[in-house]
């Protein structure tokens, strides 16, 4: 086994490890609630956000393990965000990671609230944490920018123009969709929180404002890419690998840039992103895993 898969293995196991440790079932009257939260956590998530929140710690001299609350609290969120996403009233998918969408199993009601308390956990995690109460400073700036990027100037904000980039309503969206407005939403909507866990596992390190800059940088352009590889997917990919619905955004009339543009061009455009992306971690020695992973996402298939 190559290092880097030994590496990934090492990642995937311990953020598994202190999701399952945060995400108990207690035998409480909300019982329902506590399981649709472990449903929609424990399971084949490709945990990205965490593991990048990992390694960034580590390449800014941190302890990694110290940082796991800090990596699980952004899958928190992530979480959070494909539960609410998943609704009738937003993508209406019935499938997600391989497996019924939380709503399809628990209900609605039930998958909102799921949600709403997965992104509460997130910040309890932070806060409560150990290296918080060792470092309560790293805790503060964890806690205010997952809170930025997650919320209305962040990933919810680009929700909204997700949204409002379906064509329905008989409005005529070839004029409001533009390239700008797009290049916005995948800002908000998938390099927000892709960037809250870069920079989130630099300051878990104590890091330099140099290097939580980088971070960021990272971050955004690596989202970009990652946001454009899902929409090729949504078109190319298949049920079983991606174990989420294919043509989800047809289906809702959403415009994205394979319609502006043509598959190859959004193809180009996800490899000029990527180039940016590995541009941007210069300040960083001991990258190869880091790299290995970025350009593995271009090829990915789900
Ligand atoms: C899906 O994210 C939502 C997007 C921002 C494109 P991932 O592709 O990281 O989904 P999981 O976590 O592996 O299920
Ligand atoms: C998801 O975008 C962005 C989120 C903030 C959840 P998509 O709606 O394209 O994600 P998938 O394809 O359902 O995973
Ligand atoms: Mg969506
Ligand atoms: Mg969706
Ligand atoms: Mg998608």
């Amino acid at each position: 086994m190559s290092s880097f898969s030994q590496k990934m293995d090492q990642y995937l196991a311990d953020i598994q490890q202190e999701l399952d440790r945060q995400l108990p079932v207690t035998g409480q009257e909300y019982d329902g609630l506590l399981q649709a939260m472990r449903y929609s956590v424990m399971n084949a998530g490709k945990r990205l956000r965490p593991m990048l929140a990992l390694e960034f710690c580590r390449m800014c001299n941190g302890e990694e393990k110290a940082a796991l609350p800090f990596a699980c609290a952004v899958e928190m969120i992530h979480c959070y965000s494909l539960i609410h996403d998943d609704l009738p009233c937003m993508d209406d998918d019935d499938l997600r990671r391989g497996k019924p969408s939380c709503h399809k199993v628990f209900g609605e009601a039930t998958a909102l609230l799921a949600g709403d308390a997965l992104l509460t956990k997130a910040f309890d995690l932070i806060a409560g944490s150990d290296l918080a109460a060792r470092y309560p400073q790293r805790g503060i700036e964890g806690v205010k920018l997952l809170s930025r990027y997650a919320g209305a100037d962040g990933m919810v904000g680009g929700q909204v123009i997700d949204l409002a980039c379906e064509a329905h309503d008989g409005k005529d969206s070839e004029a409001f969709v533009t390239p700008e407005l797009l290049s916005k939403m995948h800002e908000l909507k998938t390099c927000a929180l892709i960037q809250s866990a870069c920079e989130l596992g630099a300051v878990a390190a104590g890091a330099s404002e140099k290097q939580r800059l980088a971070a960021r940088e990272y971050g955004k352009y690596l989202g970009l890419a990652f946001q454009l590889v899902d929409d090729i997917l949504d078109v190319t990919g298949t049920v079983e690998e991606l174990g989420k619905p294919i043509g989800s955004d047809e289906e809702q009339e959403k415009i994205t840039f394979i319609q502006l543009l043509g598959l190859d061009a959004v193809q180009k455009m996800a490899e000029e992103h990527t180039r940016k992306a590995l541009e941007a971690l210069a300040p960083f020695e001991d990258a190869d895993f880091i790299k290995e992973l970025t350009a593995s996402l271009l090829q990915r298939k789900k």
